[in-house]
C-alpha cells in the first residue's frame, strides 16, 4: 500500500520520502511502483521515469508537509511511528494513516498536535480505485479535514468522510463479508473458485472475496478483523478460524504466493 500510495502522490507532481525500515522493503515497492507505471504508460499514461524521479528512499523520517503512514496495521507500531513522526515533522505537518481499521483518535494521542491527525484511507491497488475513505479522530480540526479531502481530489480519488468508528465504515461492511465467504469454504458449502464465481457474476463484483481477501493479505484481513470484534464488541466479527489457521501456516494471500489460491 506504501507504495501504491507513493506512486498516485508523486504522480501528482509532489516529491516523495519512501521510509520502511525492514531490508529490501524501498526496493519492493519502487519495483512494484516501476511495474505499475509502465502498464499504465502502456495505456497511455506518463513516463515512468519521471514520476519514479520524484520517489526518493530514505534512512529515516524525515521533514515534510504530509506523513502518510502505512506500516502493518498493529497498534502499538503505528503508535510509535507517529511519536517519532511527530519528532521529526515540522509542528505545521498532517500526520495521516492509512490504517483499515485502527483507532485516529489513539494515534492522535500519541502525538503533540491531534488537530493535525487524520485517517486518510487508500484502497488496493492504489493507483486503480478512486476511493479515499477520510477518518476524523476525536480532535481532528475542520481545516485538517478539509486539505486531505483536498488532496484527495488532487490525486484523482473521491474522498468520502467517516467518523472514528471500528472498521470505520469500508471494513465494517467488507470484513464480515469476506468472513463469512471462509465460514462457507470451511463448512465445506463450496470450493472457493465456486464462492468468488457466485460473487463476480451474482453481485458483479469486480471479484470475489477470497480473491480479494489474498489481495488484501490474510494477516492484515484478521488483524483488522480484531479490532472490530474488540472495538464492536460482538463474536460476529471474530475471524473464522479457518482464515487465522491459513495465517499461521504462512499463506497470507499473493504476497506470500499462497492463500486461498496459488500465485507465480
Ligand atoms: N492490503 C490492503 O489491501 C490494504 C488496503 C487499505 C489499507 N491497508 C492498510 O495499509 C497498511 C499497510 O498494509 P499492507 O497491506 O501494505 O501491509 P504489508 O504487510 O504489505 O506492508 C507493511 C509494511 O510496513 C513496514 N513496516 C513495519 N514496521 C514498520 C515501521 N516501524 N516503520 C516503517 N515501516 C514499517 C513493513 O516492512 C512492510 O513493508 C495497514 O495499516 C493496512 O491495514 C491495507
Amino acid at each position: 500500500m506504501g507504495g501504491g500510495i507513493a506512486q498516485v502522490v508523486a504522480g501528482s507532481g509532489r516529491r516523495v520520502s519512501l521510509y520502511d525500515p525492514y531490508p529490501g522493503a524501498t526496493d519492493r515497492g519502487l519495483a512494484a511502483m516501476r511495474k505499475s507505471l509502465a502498464r499504465l504508460a502502456e495505456k497511455g499514461g506518463g513516463d515512468p521515469d519521471e514520476v519514479l524521479g520524484r520517489v526518493g528512499p530514505v534512512e529515516d523520517l524525515v521533514a515534510a508537509d504530509l506523513m502518510i503512514e502505512a506500516v502493518v496495521e498493529d497498534a502499538s507500531v503505528k503508535e510509535d511511528v507517529f511519536r517519532r513522526a511527530d519528532a521529526a515533522l515540522p509542528a505545521e505537518a498532517i500526520l495521516a494513516s492509512n490504517t483499515s481499521s485502527i483507532p485516529i483518535t489513539s494515534l492522535a494521542a500519541a502525538t503533540s498536535r491531534p488537530d493535525r491527525v487524520i485517517g486518510m484511507h487508500f484502497f488496493n491497488p492504489v493507483p486503480v480505485l478512486k476511493l479515499v475513505e477520510v477518518i476524523r479522530g476525536l480532535e481532528t480540526s475542520d481545516e485538517t479535514a478539509a486539505a486531505i479531502a483536498g488532496l484527495a481530489g488532487e490525486l484523482g480519488k473521491t474522498p468520502a468522510e467517516a467518523r472514528d468508528f471500528p472498521g470505520f465504515v469500508s471494513n465494517r461492511i467488507l470484513m464480515p463479508f469476506i468472513n463469512e465467504a471462509v465460514w462457507a469454504l470451511m463448512e465445506g458449502v463450496a470450493e472457493p473458485e465456486a464462492i468468488d464465481t457466485i460473487a463476480t457474476l451474482g453481485f458483479a463484483h469486480p471479484m470475489g472475496p477470497l480473491a480479494l481477501a489474498d489481495l488484501i493479505g490474510l494477516d492484515t484481513c484478521v488483524a483488522i478483523m480484531e479490532v472490530l470484534h474488540a472495538g464492536l464488541g460482538s463474536d460476529r466479527y471474530a475471524p473464522c478460524p479457518l482464515l487465522r489457521q491459513y495465517v499461521q501456516a504462512g499463506r497470507l494471500g499473493r504476497k506470500s504466493g499462497r492463500g486461498f489460491y496459488e500465485y507465480r
